[in-house]
């Protein structure tokens, strides 16, 4: 990745000073950022034509493929095998979900937690971005960890209680979450824009979004503002994913449900977002409480079986319930584990 990073924006072909600034202004100091960019976002933020933009990025992801940091368009299932080869999975201290999610949280990959409020996601995103500090030989990811908090619900405290009850460096700890504070939608979409520069310099492997949605459903609020809010999304989601791609980094998000009244079977309930969040995540977990517990359930992954399993909130975070269940992956022809589970239930 380094010699992607020597090579400077005002090398590609059709940039000069004036265009370097503008990406500049935009937040964009790199290839790599340039890359992760989409046309659609060029053109709104730097008032280029939507030809400049196109090559741009088509230039500056041209140059990430040659060095094979980006996918190519066409890879040898070999060389996909050798990328992926690359990707490291880390632990959320809960071998059931660990389970769930075949070994853990991937890098370059975007994973959903999705559920209402209290199901567990901001629990699960306390406990992970502790967890991802841990050396690569004990199931983390050996790197920093940045949390982007929408809902000024990351606590420092909860930290390091979950890093106290591990024998974990408190302070050390801390010190490598990198934690932003984000007050509107277009604040969350500057501090993506600029996340290129803010993973390398800080060793970054784990992003966290907590949560990707607030912000803009209560900004873009009716019918008529629907459209552009989707849009937007879609950038950030697009941007997400290709940094998780770009800098082997795992990317977390969360997501609320809305209501679908005309559910007839199954939890009424569906993820926040529409298609947009749903198509760019990689993984989605809905998230549930049962009881005591909490129920996560694998809804859509190109690589997992369909499946569900149980975990608890506790002072470390989350963990195992107490019974040590082994952990359920149920594979289901015709029901989802979501019908399957309401019928046990009923
Ligand atoms: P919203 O952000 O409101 O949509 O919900 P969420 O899914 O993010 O919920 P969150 O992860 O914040 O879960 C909150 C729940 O976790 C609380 O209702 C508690 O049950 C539990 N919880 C939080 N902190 C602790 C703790 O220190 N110990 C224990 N045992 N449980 C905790
Ligand atoms: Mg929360």
């Amino acid at each position: 990745m380094s010699e992607a990073i020597e090579i400077d924006i005002a090398d590609l072909p059709g940039v000069g000073p004036a265009t370097k600034a503008k990406l500049e202004s935009g937040g964009i100091t790199s290839i790599l950022d340039l890359a992760a960019s989409t046309t659609n976002e060029l053109v709104d933020n730097l008032n280029i034509t939507e030809e400049t933009a196109h090559n741009l990025v088509f230039e500056a992801q041209k140059i990430l493929k040659d060095k094979g940091i980006l996918e190519k368009d066409l890879i040898s299932a070999n060389e996909l095998f050798a990328r992926r080869a690359k990707m490291l999975r880390c632990t959320t201290f809960s071998q059931n979900l660990d389970t769930l999610l075949a070994g853990g949280i991937e890098t370059q990959a975007v994973t959903e937690f999705y559920g209402e409020y209290g199901s567990g996601k901001t629990q699960i995103c306390h406990t992970v971005c502790v967890a991802s500090q841990l050396p690569v030989d004990q199931k983390g990811l050996g790197g920093a960890a940045l949390y982007i908090d929408t809902e000024s619900t990351f606590r420092p405290e909860r930290v390091a209680q979950i890093a106290k009850s591990r024998d974990l460096d408190v302070s050390s700890v801390l010190d490598n979450i990198h934690v932003a504070k984000i007050y509107n939608a277009s604040h969350l979409e500057l501090i993506v824009r600029a996340m290129g520069s803010l993973i390398q310099q800080n060793n970054i492997k784990l992003v966290i979004v907590d949560s990707i949605i607030s912000l803009h459903r209560a900004e873009f609020l009716g019918r008529g503002s629907l459209s552009e809010r989707q849009q937007k999304l879609n950038a950030i989601m697009h941007r997400l994913k290709r940094i998780s791609e770009i800098y082997n980094v795992a990317v977390i998000i969360t997501n609320q449900v809305q209501a679908t009244p005309d559910t007839f079977f199954g939890d009424p309930t569906k993820a926040a977002g529409g298609n947009i969040i749903g198509h760019a995540s990689t993984y989605r977990i809905y998230l549930r409480k049962a009881g005591q517990e909490r129920k996560a359930i694998m809804i859509d992954s190109p690589m997992h079986p369909y499946g569900d399993t149980n975990f608890v909130v506790t002072e470390s975070g989350i963990s195992d319930p107490m019974d040590k269940k082994p952990a359920r992956t149920v594979r289901t022809a015709s029901k989802s584990a979501i019908e399957k589970d309401e019928e046990e239930e009923n």
